[in-house]
């Protein structure tokens, strides 16, 4: 699907696998196995001051899977018609996002650790950060 027709409904949260143990639980995810993508970069965000925002953008082309690995935080995903926030508050639960999305992050917790899998390498012309570029985006 190209990207500037995708909407909210195609993203969605995928519950992990969780391996219990009295030593500690885990959580392995495999690239085309547990995600509908390849993993070709992983990045995390942390020491969000109270208050701050992330986001206030979309991309082109890029799939991610953005997961709370500590904490909590609040996506707010818009496809240019209609918007759904999700909280984020389990390491073993991951949105996952598909291209073509605006996203807001806010509402971060004390020592928040936002893990991003992402299906490309970093490419500042994938982004949109034009809430009007983007409607237009999505129009076209
Ligand atoms: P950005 O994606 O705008 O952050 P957010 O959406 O979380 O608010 O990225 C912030 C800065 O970090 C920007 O200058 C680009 C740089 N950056 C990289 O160099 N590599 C990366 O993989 C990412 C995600 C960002």
């Amino acid at each position: 699907m190209k990207s500037n027709k995708s909407t909210i409904n195609d993203c969605k949260i995928i519950d992990m696998r969780k391996i219990h143990d009295v030593r500690g639980n885990l959580t392995p995810i495999e690239g085309g196995v547990d995600i509908p993508f390849e993993i070709k970069r992983i990045y995390y965000l942390y020491d969000v001051p109270s208050g701050e925002s992330r986001g206030a953008h979309a991309h082109k082309e890029l799939q991610q899977l953005i997961i709370a690995a500590n904490g909590s935080f609040t996506i707010t995903l818009d496809d240019g018609k209609n918007k759904k926030s999700f909280t984020l508050n389990r390491p073993y639960q991951g949105l996952y996002v598909v291209p073509g999305i605006w996203r807001d992050l806010d509402d971060f917790s004390s020592g928040a650790v936002l893990l991003c899998l992402a299906s490309e390498h970093y490419k500042a012309e994938d982004y949109i950060r034009d809430y009007e570029e983007f409607l237009r985006y999505k129009k076209s």
